[in-house]
């Protein structure tokens, strides 16, 4: 880690408007902030269980607890009304997820959060470059958490970030990222590290290296040109799927959405994996994401989510990358179209 580090996070601080830390990956990211906020053994986090591996990872690396909530079926992001019947005297943070790249109801989110005096840790993997009310995600809130991973929005082959206007956060993941030393971020911007290491708590070893800083920046830059993209390949699904979509539903992704992925919901008589292959043989292939995590044996709580059940063996995703032409999505949402038609009753 040294000076790529520091100018990829100067970059993206200024486009926040708030102090940035980058570190080695997304799960890195959402594990940090949750220790920079205190989570640890005996606290609970409310996450919804239709995300990534990552953010439940996250929470029970800290000794922490992750509740599984359900989803609102339209945009598949948290559902404020389940996540506030969770609540109880040992929760500590929320954890929304941008599912797609969408904050969904995150104001009430927030709401709930205030009334409660929770702290909220942002799963922001999906969003970056997204906008909530004009405003980029991660610009407010509490902390965000975006991944760097080789397929987000923008990538540096892996990372991840922290964005916080809360100094105290900003500190103490400064100094976790890098096996807790304390105060040694600022050296390594300067090509100098301590040789005599003050610790006093938990660390990882976590960090950016400049090579995925110089990558990330790289990306960066480009950022205008991918927004752009992603924007208009969704739009380019919705007016082609609007109204062919016998038997399934677009998951709801409004204009301030960078898309990530492409999520659609299959009609309940419709078996997802024989659809899955018949597009596989059309040469399309396609994601699920996710399976929830309240079915691992490692999370489970026997959670009943009604959205999420009733939904989790009927997503699936669509292709979605910059790398598109419009005539790949055309050719995508025919076979799509088709294929629904073989499962039409
Ligand atoms: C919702 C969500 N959270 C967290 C992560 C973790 O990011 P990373 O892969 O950079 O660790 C991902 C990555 O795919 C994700 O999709």
């Amino acid at each position: 880690m040294g000076k790529e580090v520091s100018l990829f996070e100067h970059e993206l601080a200024q486009s926040f408007d708030r102090e940035v830390r980058c570190v080695s990956s997304g799960t890195a990211a959402l594990h940090l902030a949750l220790q920079a906020i205190g989570v640890s053994e005996g606290d609970e986090v409310l996450v919804q269980s239709l995300t990534y591996l990552s953010s439940f990872q996250a929470i029970t690396a800290t000794g922490g607890t992750a509740i599984p909530c359900d989803v609102c079926s339209k945009t598949l992001t948290i559902n404020p009304v389940d996540l506030e019947a969770k609540i109880t005297a040992k929760t500590k943070a929320i954890m929304p997820v941008h599912y797609g790249g969408g904050v969904g109801e995150l104001d009430t989110v927030y709401e709930i959060a205030n009334r409660y005096g929770l702290r909220v840790i942002e799963d922001a993997a999906h969003a970056f470059g997204s906008t909530h009310k004009n405003q980029l995600v991660g610009s407010f809130g509490d902390v965000a958490c975006f991944s760097f991973d080789g397929i987000k929005n923008i990538t540096s082959g892996e990372g991840g970030c922290i964005v916080t206007a809360d100094r105290a956060v900003i500190d103490a993941v400064s100094d976790s990222r890098l096996l807790g030393v304390k105060n040694d971020s600022q050296n390594r911007a300067v090509n100098k590290r301590t040789w005599r290491p003050k610790v006093d708590s938990q660390g990882w070893r976590y960090h950016m290296s400049d090579i995925m800083a110089a990558i990330g920046r790289a990306q960066f830059s480009k950022i205008g040109e991918f927004v752009k993209k992603r924007k208009s390949h969704l739009r380019r699904y919705q007016s082609n799927l609007i109204n062919n979509l016998d038997g399934a539903r677009m998951v709801h992704l409004n204009d301030e959405v960078v898309p990530h992925i492409m999520p659609f919901i299959l009609a309940k008589h419709v078996d997802r994996a024989s659809f899955i292959e018949c597009m596989e043989k059309s040469g399309v292939q396609c994601g699920i994401h996710y399976y929830p995590n309240h079915y691992l044996d490692y999370f489970d709580n026997n959670s009943v989510l009604t959205v999420t059940d009733a939904l989790s063996d009927k997503i699936f995703s669509l292709p979605m990358h910059v790398d598109l032409t419009e005539s790949d999505i055309d050719y995508v949402c025919d076979a799509l179209i088709c294929n629904l038609k073989k499962f039409d009753i």
